[in-house]
């Protein structure tokens, strides 16, 4: 994925857009309103130039706010969508994220088109490429619904020691917690394509509804509702970053 940081002297207006303070047309209220100070100073062109590098201390209401060269996004993906940012012929999750954002993030992965929950999109393309990577082994957790017998305890050793699959191909130790019948929590550390449906398949099991409730140290923030977006906390952006040993 393309690096998207800051453009060499960004305007004001797209900072603080694009750091998630609100669409263009909120923060150019803000700033001819007189409510933002750059370096102490009210600016009220929304089109004033910020430097790349060495950002000045920006100011709304008085209160310091954080220019993020890197804006990182929790989705609850709904089903429905595809995972792209533009597709010829599904919504994508992209139409589910204002302009602003749109052109600074990447979905880190993908989901089904039926599939729900935890996405998480990225301006920093070494970071998504590192949580991306089998080499990083995050791990990703499912709440699998499934038609078929249920789970055993030989089933959770199948899993744990590496289930085969239908075309031969040797998965990663997974860790299977049944939960009654026709459910169970999965958590792998890889993500080939349709990984949990067709390791639910081998196991002589179909899915029948599957949500990615985690991913790394992130967990699907209930307060989301299906198709909205948040950006990650501090903390969480840390523990990310922390998870792949890069710096934040
Ligand atoms: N496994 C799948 O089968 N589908 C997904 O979307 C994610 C994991």
């Amino acid at each position: 994925m393309r690096d998207r940081c800051y453009n060499r002297n960004m305007r004001l207006d797209r900072h603080l857009s694009a750091s998630g303070l609100g669409t263009r047309t909120q923060v150019r209220d803000l700033i001819r309103a007189g409510r933002v100070r750059v370096a102490g100073v009210v600016v009220r062109d929304p089109g004033t130039r910020l430097p790349d590098r060495d950002l000045p201390l920006v100011e709304i209401d008085g209160a310091e706010v954080s220019l993020r060269r890197h804006i990182h996004l929790m989705l609850h993906k709904p089903a429905g969508c595809v995972t792209a940012m533009e597709d010829p012929r599904h919504p994508t999750v992209a139409d589910l994220l204002p302009t602003e954002i749109r052109g600074r993030v990447a979905p880190v992965g993908r989901l089904d088109i039926d599939v729900t929950g935890l996405l998480l999109l990225t301006g920093d393309g070494v970071l998504a490429h590192r949580l991306a990577s089998p080499k990083w082994e995050v791990d990703k957790t499912y709440r699998v619904t499934y038609d078929g017998p249920d789970m055993t305890d030989a089933d959770v050793e199948v899993f744990s020691s590496g289930l085969t699959l239908a075309d031969g191909t040797l998965c990663r130790p997974a860790r299977l917690v049944p939960c009654g019948p026709g459910l169970a929590i999965l958590t792998i550390h890889e993500g080939r394509f349709h990984q949990v449906k067709n390791m639910i398949r081998a196991s002589g099991r179909s899915v029948t509804a599957l949500v990615r409730e985690r991913m790394g140290p992130l967990t699907l923030d209930e307060s989301l509702a299906p198709g909205a977006y948040r950006l990650l906390t501090e903390k969480e952006t840390a523990a990310l970053y922390a998870t792949v040993s890069l710096n934040h």
